[in-house]
């Protein structure tokens, strides 16, 4: 069974990865999980400046998934690059560096030092932050700041680039149009899902930031629907996500146009989810008698297609 996916140019032995903020190299899991069952996993998007993140509660469990507010903590950089990219090659699997600015600048300048990290297989753009440059507004939510962040760093690094899209918006389509055109070799969906909690007792936001991003099943459909929106209009591979605890959630996104999936929350549930994500991927294609999992990307589509003709 062939399982092997070619993002742009970054070619994973299998279609399923670790998603950015959920799993970083896979350290604390390797004691528990064969990390290698993961085709790649993305590390915890890195700053320019190490930052603390956001003051505390920033995690809240709801009840089909989890309400966060980290606020990008990390330790920026320099730290990353002295010690953390040495730990790198011990990673038993590729390695998609994550990268999330402020500024267009910010974005290129820590791509550039990203490019070439070893076992480094691609670069993942967090355009999900805000653009201080721009009043505040989110890179993602708009094309042409998506694409000035896309077009700067593919000017400078030789990786393939994959654009981290948020679903926070009114349109998808032509955000990852304009991703495309600006030299994307790929397109990941969906980051978190705006949200907000409210603890009655104290009448007051639950979370100190007051609003976070939702995951976990909750946004499974959001998700699904991204991906389905997205596969419409572009040609470059997508990476879907959000929600996906199952092989037949994996599969929801694969056949709505995903080329690879990502698991986040799930992790903190059932760190064995990659391993039996991918054992159902496989299942599911010898069952229809497919010899790649290519064979299933974007199944849904050309069905309902079928039935529509
Ligand atoms: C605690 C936490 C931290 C996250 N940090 C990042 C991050 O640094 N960069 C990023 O691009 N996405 C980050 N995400 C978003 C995930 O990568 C993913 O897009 C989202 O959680 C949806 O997938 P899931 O429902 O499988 O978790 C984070 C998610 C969680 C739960």
């Amino acid at each position: 069974m062939e399982l092997t996916v070619d993002l742009g140019g970054a070619v994973l032995r299998n279609p399923v990865i670790a998603a950015s903020g959920c799993y970083n190299r896979g350290a604390e899991y390797g004691r528990i999980v064969d990390v290698s069952a993961y085709g790649a996993v993305t590390l915890k998007s890195i700053t320019r400046l190490p930052r603390l993140g956001n003051d505390m509660p920033r995690v809240l469990s709801t009840p089909a998934g989890l309400l966060n507010a980290i606020g990008l903590q990390g330790p920026g950089i320099e730290y990353f690059l002295a010690h953390e990219a040495p730990k790198l090659s011990t990673v038993p699997t590729a390695v998609i560096a994550s990268v999330a600015g402020f500024s267009v600048d910010e974005f290129v300048d820590v791509a550039v030092r990203m490019d070439g990290l070893p076992n480094v297989v691609a670069i993942e753009l967090d355009v999900s932050c805000p653009n201080v440059d721009d009043e505040g507004e989110c890179f993602a939510a708009n094309p042409m700041s998506t694409a000035s962040v896309v077009a700067a760093v593919k000017a400078r690094v030789r990786l393939p680039v994959i654009a981290k899209l948020t679903p926070n918006v009114t349109d998808i389509k032509p955000i990852a149009r304009a991703a495309e055109s600006a030299g994307a070799n790929a397109l990941s969906l969906i980051n978190s899902v705006r949200g907000m909690a409210i603890d009655v007792d104290r009448a007051r936001p639950w979370l100190a930031n007051r609003s976070g991003g939702l995951t976990g099943p909750a946004i499974r459909p959001v998700g699904v629907y991204a991906v389905w929106e997205a596969a419409s209009v572009v040609s470059i591979p997508i990476v879907g996500m959000g929600g996906i605890e199952t092989g037949r959630d994996a599969l929801e996104f694969l056949m709505a146009g995903a080329t690879a999936v990502s698991i986040g929350t799930a992790n903190f549930r059932d760190p064995l989810a990659p391993v039996k994500v991918v054992e159902a991927i496989r299942a599911e294609c010898a069952r229809r008698g497919f010899s790649s999992v290519r064979s299933l990307v974007g199944l849904a589509n050309a069905s309902f297609a079928g039935v529509r003709a």
